[in-house]
């Protein structure tokens, strides 16, 4: 009689258990946050290499993880879209495990881990991003190796979200917010008297830059910064009959594209900014660079020298007409 109820009891407490597991199982933290990063990649890697995919595809991760709304909004997205062949969720496709990799033993309570990316994932950035890459190679990714990006180690999933209806870089404004989380000096440079129309999205970063790297500085888009800024201000290509050096030079020299507190974008104001290369100009007359005389005030050098990017003028030499 004992035996019986304490076996009675038994299955039920067996029976809890087995009710609460996976519950229990989503509350705590995951197994593997114990492990070093080191230890946690060499598994990650030698799962890849065992490659024990699942036979059920998404359905088998669903089961456990269909509660997470981040997770579900994969399939409003384009990694979502079964009609593309391409996705990995299509019929025939790796699915979830075409970016998480192989499930191997995770299924067995979530105790092996799988590959997590962005920001927060203690995956290196090199090793999450060449999932995307495999994939995604192609186009304009072909500079992403040595790029700045690959080399400061940022991850394709710091600016994209796939588990997301819309990736944040389909909208030009949310893709700047995203530039400036991390680049906090050229947020406050668009941000004075003087910049690009940045603010109100006109231009954004892309317009210039490449955030997959290109083999041009500064991953500009053109070949040069002057290409650069050519693309939109062709007035200022030339040739002209008188040109100034450093406008040819480079724009840069100048030119803040970010955004300064001198008007025009300029690095310094005249006569400090002509004066930082033409030290004494005109032999060093001191009446020339004297205080407030009519050489070195208001508009200062370009009262006479207007023509600061080159003059077409026949006798435009001292670029003053
Ligand atoms: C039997 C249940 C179960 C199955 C099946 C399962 N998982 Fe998990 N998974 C878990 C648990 C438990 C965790 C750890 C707790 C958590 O982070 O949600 C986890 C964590 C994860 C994480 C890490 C989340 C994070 O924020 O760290 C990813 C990614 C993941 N699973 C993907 C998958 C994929 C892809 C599949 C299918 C191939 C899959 N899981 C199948 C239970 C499961
Ligand atoms: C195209 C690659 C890709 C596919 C396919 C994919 N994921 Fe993810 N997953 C990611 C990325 C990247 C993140 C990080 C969050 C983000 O960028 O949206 C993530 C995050 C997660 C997380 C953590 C989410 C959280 O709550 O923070 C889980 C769990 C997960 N994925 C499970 C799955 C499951 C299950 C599937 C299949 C239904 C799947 N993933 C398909 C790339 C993918
Ligand atoms: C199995 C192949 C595959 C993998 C792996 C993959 N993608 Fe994709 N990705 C696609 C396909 C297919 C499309 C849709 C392309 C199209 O419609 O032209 C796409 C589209 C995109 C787009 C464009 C989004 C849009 O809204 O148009 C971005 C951004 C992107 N992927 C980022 C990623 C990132 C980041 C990863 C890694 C976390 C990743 N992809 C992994 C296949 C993949
Ligand atoms: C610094 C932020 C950033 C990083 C890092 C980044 N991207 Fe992008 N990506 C963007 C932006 C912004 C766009 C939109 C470009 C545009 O509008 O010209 C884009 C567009 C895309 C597209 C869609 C357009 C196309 O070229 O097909 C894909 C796919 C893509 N990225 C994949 C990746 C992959 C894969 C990685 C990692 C190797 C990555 N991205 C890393 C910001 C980033
Ligand atoms: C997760 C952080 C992060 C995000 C998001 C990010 N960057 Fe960067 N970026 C860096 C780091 C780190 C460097 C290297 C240090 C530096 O130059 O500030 C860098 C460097 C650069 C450089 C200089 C490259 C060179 O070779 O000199 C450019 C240009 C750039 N990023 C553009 C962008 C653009 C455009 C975006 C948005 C589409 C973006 N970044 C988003 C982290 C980020
Ligand atoms: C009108 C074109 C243009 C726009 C728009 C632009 N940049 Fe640049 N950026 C440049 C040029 C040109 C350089 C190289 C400057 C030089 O050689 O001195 C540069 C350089 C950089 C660098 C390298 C560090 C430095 O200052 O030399 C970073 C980082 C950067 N840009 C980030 C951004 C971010 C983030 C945005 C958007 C908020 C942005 N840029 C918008 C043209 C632009
Ligand atoms: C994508 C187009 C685009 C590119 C590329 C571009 N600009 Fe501009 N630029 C503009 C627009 C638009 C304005 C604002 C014109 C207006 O307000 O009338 C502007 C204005 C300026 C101004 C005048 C600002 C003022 O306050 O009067 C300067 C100087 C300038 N750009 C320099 C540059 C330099 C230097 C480069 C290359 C590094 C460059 N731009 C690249 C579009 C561009
Ligand atoms: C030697 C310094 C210097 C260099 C180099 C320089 N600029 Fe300027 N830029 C100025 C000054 C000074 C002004 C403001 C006075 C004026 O309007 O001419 C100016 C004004 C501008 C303006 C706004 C007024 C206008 O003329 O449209 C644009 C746009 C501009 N620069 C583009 C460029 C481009 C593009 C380059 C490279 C091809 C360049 N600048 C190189 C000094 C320079
Ligand atoms: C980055 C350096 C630099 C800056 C800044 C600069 N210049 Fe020049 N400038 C030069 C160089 C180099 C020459 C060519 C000198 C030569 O051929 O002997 C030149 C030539 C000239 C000439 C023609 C002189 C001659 O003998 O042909 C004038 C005038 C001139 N600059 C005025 C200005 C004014 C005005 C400013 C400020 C708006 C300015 N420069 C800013 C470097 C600069
Ligand atoms: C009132 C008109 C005027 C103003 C203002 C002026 N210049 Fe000149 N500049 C001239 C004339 C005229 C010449 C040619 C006669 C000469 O060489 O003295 C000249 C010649 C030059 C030359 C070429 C010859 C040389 O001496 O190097 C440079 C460079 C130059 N100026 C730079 C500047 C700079 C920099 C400023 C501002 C600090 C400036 N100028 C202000 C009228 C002016």
């Amino acid at each position: 009689m004992m035996n019986k109820v304490s076996r009675t009891w038994r299955r039920a407490a067996w029976a809890m258990v087995l009710i609460c597991l996976p519950f229990l199982s989503f509350t705590v933290s995951a197994a593997w946050e114990e492990l070093s990063e080191e230890e946690l990649e060499r598994i990650l890697v030698e799962k890849f290499e065992a490659g024990n995919y699942s036979a059920k595809g998404a359905d088998n991760c669903l089961m456990c993880h269909r509660r997470s709304d981040t997770v579900m909004a994969l399939f409003s997205g384009v990694h979502g879209r079964t009609a593309n062949p391409a996705s990995p969720m299509a019929a025939g496709q790796l699915q979830c495990e075409a970016c998480h990799g192989p499930m191997g033993n995770h299924n067995r309570g979530g105790k092996e881990p799988m590959i997590t990316f962005g920001p927060d994932s203690r995956v290196s950035a090199s090793a999450q991003n060449s999932v995307c890459l495999s994939c995604h190679s192609g186009d304009d990714r072909l500079a992403w190796h040595g790029s700045t990006h690959d080399i400061e180690e940022v991850a394709c999933a710091s600016c994209h979200n796939v588990h997301a209806e819309h990736d944040p870089s389909r909208d030009k404004r949310l893709a700047m917010e995203n530039c400036t989380d991390c680049h906090r000096q050229q947020l406050a440079q668009m941000h004075q008297r003087s910049a690009h129309p940045m603010r109100s999205g006109q231009i954004t970063c892309v317009d210039c830059h490449n955030p997959h790297g290109s083999l041009n500085e500064a991953m500009l888009t053109q070949i040069s910064v002057n290409d650069n800024c050519y693309v939109c201000h062709a007035e200022k290509r030339g040739p002209v009959l008188w040109e100034h050096a450093p406008v040819v030079d480079n724009c840069a020299n100048c030119h803040n594209p970010h955004g300064s507190v001198n008007e025009a974008m300029l690095t310094q104001r005249a006569p400090q900014l002509c004066q930082s290369c033409h030290a004494s100009p005109h032999s060093g007359t001191p009446l020339f660079n004297s205080g407030d005389s009519a050489f070195t005030a208001g508009q200062s050098c370009l009262n006479c020298h207007n023509q600061v990017h080159g003059s077409n003028h026949p006798s435009g030499k001292l670029l003053q007409r």
